[in-house]
C-alpha cells in the first residue's frame, strides 16, 4: 500500500521523506492555509514536489467546471508529480473529465459515499478519497465505505485507486491495508505512530543497559 503524507509542512514531509517512508503527498485548501502564511501556494506545491518523487495532490477552489479545468491546467503545469484534486460534485466529475483527457492525473475527493465512488471511476479519475474519520465524526463506519468501494471496483475492474483519507489513527491505516486500498493518506502525526511499540523501546532499554556493562563503545 502507498503511504502519503497529508499535510502541506515541508518540515514533515522532508522528515518522512528521510527515510523514503512516503510515496506521495496530499493536501487540501486547510492545510495548504495552515502553513502559507503570506506565501504563494503555487511555490508551496512546487517545494513539495521538488522534495517527494510521487504524486502530489494539489486542489481546485473553483466550483464550476470551467474555473477547475482552468486551475487543475494551472496546477499541472507547476510540476509532472501534480495530481489536480477536484471536489466530488456534479461540475467537479465534469472538470475531471476534461483533465483526463488532456492527459492531466485527478484526485476526486471528499468521498463519502460508494454510488460517488463510482462516478469519481466512470469520470476517469486517477485517485478517490474516501473520507474516513469525517464519516466516524458521525457516527458512521468510515471504513466500511473503503471495504464498498474496493469490492465496487474489483467487481467492475475500475483502476481508480483507492486513497483512503481522513485517517485519524494508526487502526486506520491497517485496516485500510487489510482492506486492499491502493493508498492510504495521514498526518504525520498518525505516520510515526505507526513506527510506536511499547516493547520496541522496552527492549532498546534492557539492552543498552546490559551494553554498559562491557565499558566500551563500537
Ligand atoms: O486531505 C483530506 C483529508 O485527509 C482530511 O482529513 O482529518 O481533515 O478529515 P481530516
Amino acid at each position: 500500500m502507498k503511504i502519503f503524507l497529508d499535510t502541506a509542512d515541508l518540515a514533515e514531509i522532508r522528515r518522512a521523506a528521510e527515510a523514503n517512508l512516503i510515496d506521495g503527498v496530499t493536501t487540501n485548501p486547510s492545510l495548504v492555509s495552515k502553513v502559507a502564511g503570506e506565501r504563494d501556494p503555487k511555490e508551496i506545491y512546487k517545494e513539495i514536489c521538488e522534495v517527494v518523487d510521487g504524486p502530489v495532490s494539489a486542489e481546485v477552489v473553483g466550483l464550476d467546471r470551467e474555473t477547475m479545468v482552468s486551475e487543475g491546467r494551472k496546477l499541472a503545469a507547476l510540476h509532472d508529480n501534480i495530481v489536480v484534486k477536484v471536489p466530488l460534485t456534479e461540475d467537479g466529475l465534469k472538470a475531471c473529465r476534461a483533465l483526463v483527457a488532456e492527459g492531466i492525473r485527478t484526485n476526486v475527493t471528499l468521498c463519502f459515499s460508494v454510488s460517488q465512488a463510482l462516478l469519481a471511476a466512470k469520470a476517469g479519475g486517477t485517485f478517490v478519497s474516501p473520507f474516513v474519520g469525517r464519516i466516524d465524526d458521525i457516527s458512521g463506519e468510515g471504513m466500511q465505505l473503503v471495504h464498498q468501494i474496493r469490492q465496487v471496483y474489483d467487481n467492475y475492474g475500475y483502476d481508480t485507486e483507492i486513497l483512503a483519507a481522513s485517517l485519524r489513527h494508526p487502526m486506520h491505516v491497517v485496516e485500510s491495508m487489510l482492506i486492499g486500498a491502493d493508498c492510504a493518506t495521514m498526518p504525520p502525526k498518525v505516520l510515526w505512530q505507526l513506527a510506536q511499540h511499547p516493547l520496541t523501546d522496552k527492549g532498546l532499554d534492557a539492552f543498552l543497559e546490559d551494553w554498559k556493562k562491557l565499558g566500551t563503545t563500537l
